[in-house]
Order: C-alpha cells, then structure tokens, then sequence
C-alpha cells in the first residue's frame, strides 16, 4: 500500500515556490537541458568560464603544443572549466572519467593549405554531440568572407539542431588570414551570430571598443586567445575583456604554448574568476612556474 501523503506544515503553504532566474545574459528563457549545460560551461559562482581551446587540429593538423594531447593536455583538464577539442580528440585521447564538460569543434573543411577557409561544412551530426556527452557544440562563422552565406547556414542548421537537443551553440567570429579586425567588425559579426540564434559567441578582443562588442551583442561572448604573446601580455588582454563584459574566455596557444601552460591556465583563471590584476596574475604565472606543475595544480 502506498504511504499516505500527510498534511501539515512541510507544505510551506505561506512561502511560494521560489521562481530563480539565470545569471547568463539573453539564456533565461532557455529550456532547463540547455541552461543546465551552460552552467557546467560558465561557472555559476563567477558567471564566467576558462575554456582551455585545443581544437586547432581540425584544420592545421599537429600544432605546436599539441602534437601529444595526451602529454600536454590531459594534465591541465583539472584545471580548465571546459575543454573545446575535436570529436576525434575526444574519442581517442580524452579520458571517459573525465568530468569536465566538453564542447565540440562542429565545423571543418579546407585545410591551412588553402588560402580560402571560409568554405566549411558542418562537420557533426548533432546526435553525435549528444552522445558524446556535449556541453556545447562550436562552428566558425566568416561574415564578410567568401563563403558568409555558406557559413551562416551552417550555424543556423547546427542551432536548430541544437535547440531540438538542449546542446547550446557557440558561434565563432572567424577572420580567416587577412580580414579586418576592429570594433565595428566584431559588432557586426557577433550581433549578427547571436541574432541568428547562437547561444554564445567566441570572439576577439579589440584595444578600441570591445565594450561595444559585448554590449550589443544580447548573449554570453568568450574571448578567443589568438597568437602566442608574451604571458604578462596574455593576462593583460583576458583581463581587459573580462571588465569590458566578456563572460571569459576560451584561450589556445597563449595556455598550451607557454613554457608553463599549468601556471599559465591557473594565472588565467585567477584573471576571470577572481578579477585579478594583470601584473598580479603574472607574479602568480612567475610564482607558480618556479615550483612547476605540481605548484600550479595545487593552486587549482
Ligand atoms: C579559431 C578557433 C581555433 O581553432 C582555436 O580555438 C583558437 O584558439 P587560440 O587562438 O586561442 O589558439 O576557434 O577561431
């Protein structure tokens, strides 16, 4: 016989059932499947992320850094919020006990042999994200270049499906090798990816007027690493997009290329997490590279 339902005060009736928001920018109205993956992506203590991106295979094959993901990166995984890796990556050197949540490079095409590498496709079924497991699914998208139409579409077909699975997409302003890269750009091409239906953006940051990057666009944006800089330089670049209102960031070369990619992902998340200033963050990145890895995972 089933067990009585009894009446009494653990109904709280005085008290309504609270109605909670969410902290990530234009994804309140997002079904719980997605708000609920972009919480393992996005911290929900800071609202922000470090995504450690190792995706660059894709299209340039071994690149410096990566050449041994299981050597290289797998140690920096307890570090990192996420991880945007290939699904061959994943499959092949990515531990299945890992926890952390993985967003997925979705897109592919022309090779860095070519000049052109805007002619990309969808490179994933969306059952495959979900079978995998997918925090996230990430596509590049060329406004402005050869084939913007193409890519557009590609991204639109990749956020219906990802709207049908609860699989939040990352839209990534690409620039290929010779386009523009100023404030007016990525206003236009992040708004342009949110208003299509991406759930955030990836995009550069500009010395002049990221603000207005962010402020316009009505979604999350991560800031993407670009080439090696020097550490201090690195640090300086992720914490002045953080206090210009990017939501983190998914940084590459300027991790994994660094002579201590753990001290370096730590100093990192110190920057997003904990607002951290520039020059602070490089005497931990100094601190924590003298006692080598060990130090930097015990600051984790
Ligand atoms: C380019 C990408 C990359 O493949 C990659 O994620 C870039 O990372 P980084 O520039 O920080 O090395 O998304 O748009």
């Amino acid at each position: 016989m089933p067990e009585a339902d009894k009446e009494g005060a653990r109904y709280f009736t005085d008290q309504p059932q609270s109605t909670p928001g969410f902290y990530l920018k234009g994804s309140h109205q997002l079904d719980w499947g997605m708000k609920n993956r972009m919480a393992r992506v996005f911290d929900p203590s800071s609202g922000r992320t470090v995504m450690l991106a190792i995706d660059h295979g894709y299209f340039q094959g071994p690149t410096t850094g990566l050449e041994r993901i299981d050597l290289s990166i797998v140690p920096l995984l307890p570090q990192c919020d996420a991880l945007f890796c290939t699904r061959g990556i994943l499959r092949t050197v990515i531990p299945a006990e890992c926890r952390k949540p993985m967003v997925l490079r979705a897109s592919g095409g022309p090779s860095i042999l070519r000049e052109e590498l805007s002619d990309e496709q969808i490179a994933m079924d969306m059952a495959d994200a979900v079978r995998l497991n997918a925090a996230g699914v990430g596509i590049q998208v060329f406004i402005g270049g050869e084939h913007e139409t193409r890519s557009v579409h590609n991204m639109t077909k990749l956020v219906d499906a990802g709207l049908n699975a609860g699989v939040p997409v990352m839209g990534i302003t690409a620039v290929g090798k010779n386009m523009v890269r100023d404030a007016k750009y990525f206003r236009l091409a992040c708004r342009i990816i949110a208003e299509l239906g991406a759930h955030y953006v990836k995009t550069y940051y500009v010395e002049d007027g990221f603000e207005t990057v962010t402020a316009s666009c009505p979604v999350p944006i991560v800031m993407a690493g670009g080439k090696k800089l020097p550490e201090l330089d690195a640090l300086t670049m992720a914490y002045n997009a953080v206090q210009q209102g990017a939501a983190g960031v998914d940084m590459g070369r300027n991790i994994f290329q660094s002579e201590a990619p753990a001290a370096m992902i730590a100093a990192v998340g110190a920057v997003v997490h904990k607002n951290m200033k520039p020059k602070e963050a490089f005497e931990l990145f100094n601190a924590l590279k003298a006692q080598g890895a060990q130090g930097a995972m015990r600051a984790a």
